[in-house]
């Protein structure tokens, strides 16, 4: 795994677009330097190290630590059906695998629970939606090595497309586009069947580098054709709406990751409303889905929110 060079880099600022590759790079050095950085919103838990440190003090004390960790790698396969008046006949039936969250260099299994999870599905898109690093920070090479055999182990006729979370830099792209994963910046693709197709945007991190340009990705076409877009977090919903995409797939929340019993989290590391922290949600026209994740933060604990690969299938509805 080399360190990307400028020549890599440059091209990916066209990609992102210049206003917002500039302003990921400034947030990408001031983060690195001080930690907390000045991106989007006012707390990010995932940068406060103390709530790593009393969160596993509270786990050991209480003897639970050893059944949160196992937890983690209790992969489950969420298998949901969509159903779209505007999904073309040709697209009746497609079925779409996602991963999100994976924080791939801190798998308690290696990510070997998940190829073999991957092994038994099947599916004809999958889609990646941010954070392969457990930090926010630092050394990226471990999380793009342990990124390599999950990446070998998607196999869809139509391609491996991925964006950039909030853990993530932009120096990760040459390396995973490297290894078969198509990466979205602010950028879309058409996925052709039987001569129709349908338009797969992606955008960058909207959550702590608001680096997303919804328009830019979508584009004009996106207003037209039948539109899925990939966001890290659901903290677009409204504009992705309004710019009439039909399908949102996003991650970030983990689902809460510690919940009570009821499945309600107890931190909500994002700025949305609680119906949209997990599993299938509408707003408005548009319908969505919140994967719990496949990875944890913080620490490796889960509690009544187990991690999530989802298979989608999409419906045409009349
Ligand atoms: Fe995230």
């Amino acid at each position: 795994m080399f360190p990307p060079t400028s020549g890599d880099l440059l091209p990916l600022f066209d990609r992102l677009g210049r206003n917002m590759a500039e302003r990921r790079m400034l947030l990408q050095v001031e983060h690195s330097a001080t930690l907390y950085g000045a991106g989007c919103g006012h707390l990010h838990f995932e940068n406060v190290h103390a709530l790593r440190v009393v969160l596993e003090a509270l786990l050991k004390m209480s003897g639970l630590a050893r059944r949160a960790r196992k937890n983690c790698a209790a992969y489950q396969v969420e298998q949901v059906e969509m159903h779209f008046t505007a999904l073309p006949i040709e697209f009746d039936g497609y079925r779409i695998v996602q991963l999100s969250d994976l924080h791939a260099d801190v798998l308690i299994d290696q990510g070997a629970g998940i190829v073999k999870a991957l092994s038994g599905l099947e599916y004809d898109l999958a889609v990646v939606t941010g954070d392969y690093r457990f930090e926010t920070h630092g050394d990226y090479a471990p999380c793009l090595e342990a990124m390599e055999p999950i990446l070998q182990a998607l196999d869809a006729p139509d391609g491996c497309f991925g964006i950039l979370g909030n853990h993530d830099f932009l120096e990760f792209v040459p390396s995973l586009e490297r290894m078969g994963l198509q990466m979205l910046l602010n950028e879309r693709v058409l996925i052709e069947r039987r001569g129709t197709e349908i338009l797969l945007a992606g955008v960058d991190d909207p959550h702590f580098y608001g680096a997303h340009d919804l328009s830019r990705a979508v584009g004009q076409m996106g207003r037209d054709a039948f539109t899925l877009l990939l966001a890290h977090s659901p903290e677009i919903i409204a504009e992705a709406e309004r710019i009439g995409v039909d399908l949102y797939l996003c991650g970030h929340t983990h689902g809460g990751q510690i919940c009570l019993p009821t499945g309600l989290p107890i931190i909500a590391n994002t700025s949305c409303s609680y119906k949209y922290l997990s599993g299938t949600w509408c707003h408005g026209s548009l319908i969505g889905h919140t994967s719990r994740g496949v990875g944890f933060s913080t620490t490796a604990a889960r509690f009544f929110c187990p991690p999530e690969i989802t298979v989608y299938t999409l419906m045409r509805s009349i």
